[in-house]
């Protein structure tokens, strides 16, 4: 079978990446990739570390992770990948790294195969689970849940407005065990939204992806525990692909980058223990948009420790 493929956004191996811009991995530094996917970002950075660099990469879902071990088994002295979710990382996990870097959400491997049920375009079980090991699918939570639970799922992580409407229709639909399959959904959202469904249906599918897989209370606390795992000079990026994340990223990295003040006068007590690394958020260019359209939301965030 042919491996497949995910195009790494904000990198290129023919020079052209932001990701190592910013992050600049020198020879003989740890790396810690808290999302190896099929380890496009984890090579580049493994080959800028060279020999006596190391890589530690995480993958909560168990197929990339072996995809991601089979690519670069040339290092095999020089890394350690393991199948956990950054949910999960401590403060006293590892020793402390030169870089850390993360590479949210989906794969395209999710997508293109039809039976991770992460995409409409395909008929499949109505899966979503990034780890396939345990967990709900997204199946059972529209068929074990009260419609008020469908609905906030719906609004506050696909921001729909309508979400009490669709929660109702999805809630009496699946009671009936009549949402099975990624088709299932999507013919209940077309009945329900009308010629409103192709909008809406990314939004939908976002939301349950989210909630399945604990996706914004994962990044919570990588957020607070990354940059606790630095050493001096170490540096901290992500990459997100939606607006909910972003804002969690570039509120996180604000507020690690302010000095303490004194509460009357103002003036800075204790200097900042971080500084941002992007004043302004990394994003594709026009050229990456087109060659890779999956790229399109991504914003790139980092900080560095001082
Ligand atoms: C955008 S892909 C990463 C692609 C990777 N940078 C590359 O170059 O191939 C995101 C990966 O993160 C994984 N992932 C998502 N949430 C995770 C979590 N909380 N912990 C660990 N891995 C996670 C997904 O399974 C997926 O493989």
């Amino acid at each position: 079978m042919k491996r497949p493929t995910h195009i790494p956004v904000l990198h290129s191996d023919d020079g052209h990446s932001p990701v190592l811009s910013v992050l600049k991995p020198l020879p003989g530094e740890r790396v810690l990739d808290v999302t190896l996917g099929l380890g496009s970002h984890a090579e580049a950075f493994l080959k800028a570390v060279g020999a006596t660099g190391f890589l530690c990469g995480l993958d909560t879902d168990s197929d990339n992770l072996s995809i991601a071990k089979d690519r670069l088994k040339a290092y095999e002295k020089q890394i350690d990948l393991r199948h956990e979710n950054f949910r999960s990382l401590r403060e006293d996990s590892f020793p402390p790294f030169d870089i850390i870097f993360a590479d949210l959400g989906l794969s395209s491997p999710h997508i293109d195969r039809p039976e991770r049920g992460f995409s409409f375009r395909f008929d499949g079980p109505l899966d979503l689970r990034f780890d396939q090991t345990k967990g709900a699918t997204a199946a059972d939570f529209l068929h074990d849940a009260a419609e008020d639970d469908i609905a906030d799922v719906l609004f506050r992580y696909g921001e729909l407005r309508e979400s009490r409407r669709l929660a109702k229709r999805l809630h009496d639909r699946s009671i009936n065990d009549g949402i099975r399959t990624t088709f299932d959904l999507k013919k209940c959202i077309e009945i329900a939204a009308g010629y409103r469904a192709p909008k809406i249906l990314p939004q939908v599918f976002q939301a349950l992806r989210i909630h399945i897989n604990g996706e914004l209370g994962a990044l919570e606390h990588l957020l607070i525990v990354a940059p606790l795992l630095l050493k001096t000079g170490g540096r901290f990026g992500v990459i997100s692909y939606h607006s909910l994340e972003d804002r969690m990223v570039k509120q996180a990295f604000k507020q690690r980058a302010e000095p303490d003040r004194d509460p009357v006068r103002g003036g800075i007590t204790k200097a900042a223990p971080f500084e941002i690394l992007t004043k302004k958020p990394v994003k594709p260019s026009d050229e990456e948009v087109r060659a890779n359209p999956r790229s399109r939301s991504a914003v790139f965030r980092a900080i560095r420790r001082i």
